[in-house]
């Protein structure tokens, strides 16, 4: 049998790559590993925890176990990243503000802890997604500069997928690496070494519900994809809708609209980690004009439209 690597033996084998301090790299990640694995294990019981315990919840004076997945996932990779020490504070799309950690750690970390909320219930694909920079400031606490910096200052990017198996890919600016959570040893292990997505795809992804409230060469782009006979797929989770065109090829867009011209997804928790991502497999993304990871944020919530996938796609899009 061939040897299986595990997401903790890479992580170490490639430190070296990581530009800052060797082993920081390891426990920055470590946190996702260990957090996500907790995560997947509640997903998994999704139907049951809301059966049984949501109908003890209702009894519990403490509420605890009423707790809804994503504030729960928030919290726990809250937690975990607090533990390490490495994080100074973390910007979440859970929180209205910046939590802080005045631990003077040289990290903030920005983060999707439950992305496709709404097919929790449903027993659909779900993810969490995640950003690292170095901060700018010094001193103990973090400051809202340390988030306002563009995606290209990321240091490290990634994903997780709760689906038909939980995987993990991130990225440190060296090609995309993906690991599958072997449940019965409880390991991540390589799956998928040095991911690229094709330059073109048959796929497009878009929430064509939204029809009548878009500028008319979006509805011309979405016309071409017709004409030539491309798939439509849109699960309404963008962390699995991206995993998938990743390695089928295709685009997702979530364009501006009448009523939402910057669409809806958060530049700081969905598009930059997968613009990086995506980038480093060879794919393309922008918000119709300009390349994602080149936008400096000005809002920590900050919305903008998303054309993300294979490069020839985007580019079409983009002629639009
Ligand atoms: P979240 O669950 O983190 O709020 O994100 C939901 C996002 C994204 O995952 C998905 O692609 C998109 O919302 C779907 O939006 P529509 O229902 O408007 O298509
Ligand atoms: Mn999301
Ligand atoms: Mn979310």
């Amino acid at each position: 049998m061939a040897k299986v690597k595990t997401l903790a033996e890479f992580i170490v084998e490639r430190q070296h790559e990581f530009t800052y301090a060797t082993g920081e790299l390891s426990q920055l990640l470590t946190s996702f590993r260990l957090a996500g694995k907790m995560v997947n294990r509640e997903v998994n019981k999704a139907g049951l925890a809301e059966d049984i315990l949501g109908a003890q919840g209702s009894e519990n004076v403490q509420g605890e176990q009423q707790q809804k997945l994503d504030v729960y996932a928030n919290d726990l990779f809250i937690r975990m990243l607090r533990n390490q020490g490495m994080v100074c504070a973390v910007a979440s799309e859970e929180n209205d503000d910046v939590v802080h950690f005045d631990n003077g750690g040289k990290y903030v970390v920005t983060m999707d802890p439950l992305d496709g909320s709404s097919n929790i219930d449903v027993n659909v694909s779900i993810g969490t997604i995640f950003s690292i920079y170095r901060r700018v400031s010094t001193g103990p606490s973090a400051t809202l500069e340390d988030f306002m910096q563009p995606g290209t200052a990321q240091v490290a990017a990634g994903y997780l997928i709760y689906g038909s198996s939980t995987m993990l890919v991130y990225t440190t600016g060296h090609g995309v690496n993906g690991f599958t959570l072997d449940p019965s040893i409880g390991t991540f292990c390589l799956s998928h070494p040095n991911m690229t997505t094709p330059p073109d795809g048959s796929i497009y992804s878009v929430n064509e519900g939204n029809w009548h409230e878009f500028a008319p060469d979006v509805r011309a782009y979405i016309e071409d994809c017709k004409k030539r006979k491309m798939s439509a797929r849109y699960i309404g989770s963008l962390v699995a809708d991206v995993h998938r065109n990743l390695l089928k090829g295709g685009i997702y867009l979530y364009p501006g609209t009448q009523k939402a011209p910057k669409g809806k997804l958060r530049l700081l928790y969905e598009a930059n980690p997968l613009a990086m991502i995506v980038e480093q497999a060879g794919g393309m993304a922008t918000d119709g004009t300009t390349r994602i990871l080149e936008i400096t944020p000005s809002a920590l919530h900050q919305r903008t439209p998303l054309y993300i996938g294979s490069r020839a796609m985007v580019e079409q899009a983009m002629k639009r």
